[in-house]
């Protein structure tokens, strides 16, 4: 599978908003990544509903939504009418996780789960099967342009493998801290996806950063 990749608007220009969208609308990019936080499951406020609403409109690409949000169930058929198509929510956020996958997939969308760096991939031995996508985290989610964490790589391995067991068709993706060289790495380690933020639109020439990566 050719490496899938979800560019994390977070990083982009909020004032000509437009102009980035339509970026990776005409890039090798896979996916819009776009980062949802409540202030309260992290440390930092991001943008809602309306905002993702409206990329939907000129979005010629499926949007990859990651909610940083307690108790995300709330907000499942909302994130779909706004135009979500994969909804991640994070283990850490859920009570009752599996219930929570079976109201997305209802509504239609792929369902993701998120780990932070310090949950163990095994807690997802017994729901594996039942899911879409796994978003690693590789930073302590938040905040973009943060240093990648080097356990990363043990993590994904893992999760592989337990994919492997489960003879299930989940996509591997990974978060923060993504650049060429830590994503060559990822992607040795058997990662499917990757969201890269400040190393997209920090970059000089963010249209042919999103095609280096793209060929990893
Ligand atoms: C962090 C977010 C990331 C962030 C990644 O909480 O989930 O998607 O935008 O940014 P970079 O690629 O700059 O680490
Ligand atoms: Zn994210």
């Amino acid at each position: 599978m050719q490496t899938l990749i979800s560019p994390s608007l977070l990083a982009a220009d909020f004032t000509n908003l437009k102009a980035d969208i339509e970026m990776v609308n005409n890039s090798d990019a896979d996916w819009f990544h776009l980062d949802i936080m409540d202030g309260v499951f992290v440390p930092n406020i991001s943008y809602g509903l309306p905002v993702v609403e409206q990329i939907k409109k000129i979005a010629k690409k499926p949007l990859d939504v990651h909610l940083m949000i307690i108790d995300p169930d709330r907000y499942v058929e909302a994130f779909k009418k706004a135009g979500a198509d994969i909804l991640t929510v994070h283990y850490e956020a859920c009570t009752h996780l599996h219930r929570t996958i079976q109201n997305i997939h209802n509504y239609g969308m792929k369902a993701g789960v998120s780990l932070n760096p310090h949950t163990p991939v095994s807690v997802l031995e017994e729901i594996i099967s039942d899911i879409d996508l796994v978003l690693l985290m590789s930073v302590n989610p938040g905040f973009g342009g943060q240093s990648f964490i080097e356990n990363t790589y043990s993590k994904v391995e893992k999760l592989a493998q337990l994919i492997k067991e489960k003879n299930a068709s989940v996509i591997i993706e990974i978060d923060g801290g993504v650049n060429l060289e830590t994503g060559k790495k990822l992607m040795e380690a058997g990662a499917n996806a990757l969201v890269a933020g400040s190393f997209v639109f920090g970059a000089t020439n963010p249209h042919q950063t999103i095609s280096e990566l793209k060929k990893l």
